[in-house]
């Protein structure tokens, strides 16, 4: 499939799509060693985030893609959209914030009340397949106020205290037949985003609110249903050095399976 480049061939119309994309671009990835904000990691030769953010404006579903960038970077990013071609109305990019949850809650801010599905999508995933976007769209549009991609767990995960540099005991072994190793894009009723994350800002305000990782935790966290649907081993997150090997192996056997 060629990569699209127009507003038109990325189908970002407001007729076929409900749905916006928030995507948090704002980390250092620090855990991928010194260098560039890891958004702008270099994979086959392009961004990180430029990889993501085709991947959702490949999808029907998706008509705005809103990127929140290091607060510094805001202008140097959206120069560097638009030299890929990802630029006009329908992509924003606005300054992201200290955390992830931060960086989530303002990118959301910037996405108008019409779009009834936001979907978050970590900068940090460049490959997911354009299939689980769609999926996951799909399962907000079919009622689910709050999805997300998963894959089942090849090891088995065990509970321990944790005591880096030590020993740890374990606690328990929980069954790995229940366990889900989630991915993103997850998708939300935009009320459902918006509230839950108004009331986490609260939270953490009165330093109550417990550690969460992802937008579905937080749903959790104030009793809302999250569901799963399958996910894809494509859509890993590169997170260390080894990931970024992974990914361009994965990106090589696209561009040479169908010219990708
Ligand atoms: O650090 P981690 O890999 O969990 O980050 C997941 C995603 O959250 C990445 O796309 C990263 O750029 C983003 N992030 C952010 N703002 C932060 C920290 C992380 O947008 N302050």
């Amino acid at each position: 499939m060629a990569i699209p480049t127009s507003p038109k061939e990325r189908n970002l119309n407001a007729s076929a799509a409900v749905a916006a994309a928030v995507v948090p671009a704002a980390g250092r990835g620090e855990r991928l060693g010194p260098g560039a904000p890891k958004a702008l990691r270099e994979l086959g030769g392009v961004p990180l985030l430029v990889h993501a953010v085709r991947a959702l404006a490949r999808s029907r579903a998706v008509g705005l893609v809103v990127v929140a960038a290091p607060a510094d970077g805001v202008a140097e990013v959206a120069a560097l959209l638009d030299s890929h071609g990802l630029d006009g109305k329908d992509i924003k990019v606005v300054a992201g914030g200290a955390t992830r949850q931060e960086s989530v809650r303002l990118g959301l801010a910037a996405v108008p009340a019409e779009f009834d599905v936001v979907l978050v999508h970590d900068a940090a995933r460049p490959l997911v397949p354009v299939d689980v976007v769609d999926a996951v769209a799909a399962a907000v549009r079919g009622g689910a106020v709050a999805v997300v991609p998963g894959v089942p767990l090849a090891d088995t995960v065990k509970r321990v205290v944790p005591q880096p540099g030590a020993p740890e005991p374990v606690l328990d072994t929980p069954d790995r037949a229940c366990l889900r190793a989630v991915q993103t894009p997850q998708g939300f009723r935009h009320a459902t985003l918006s509230e839950v994350h108004e009331k986490a800002l609260a939270e953490e305000a009165g330093g109550t609110l417990p550690p969460v990782t992802d937008d579905a935790g937080l749903v959790e966290h104030y009793g809302g249903q999250v569901v799963v649907v399958p996910g894809h081993e494509e859509a890993f997150k590169v997170t260390r050095p080894l990931d970024l090997v992974l990914a361009e192996a994965v990106l090589a056997r696209r561009r040479a399976s169908d010219g990708f």
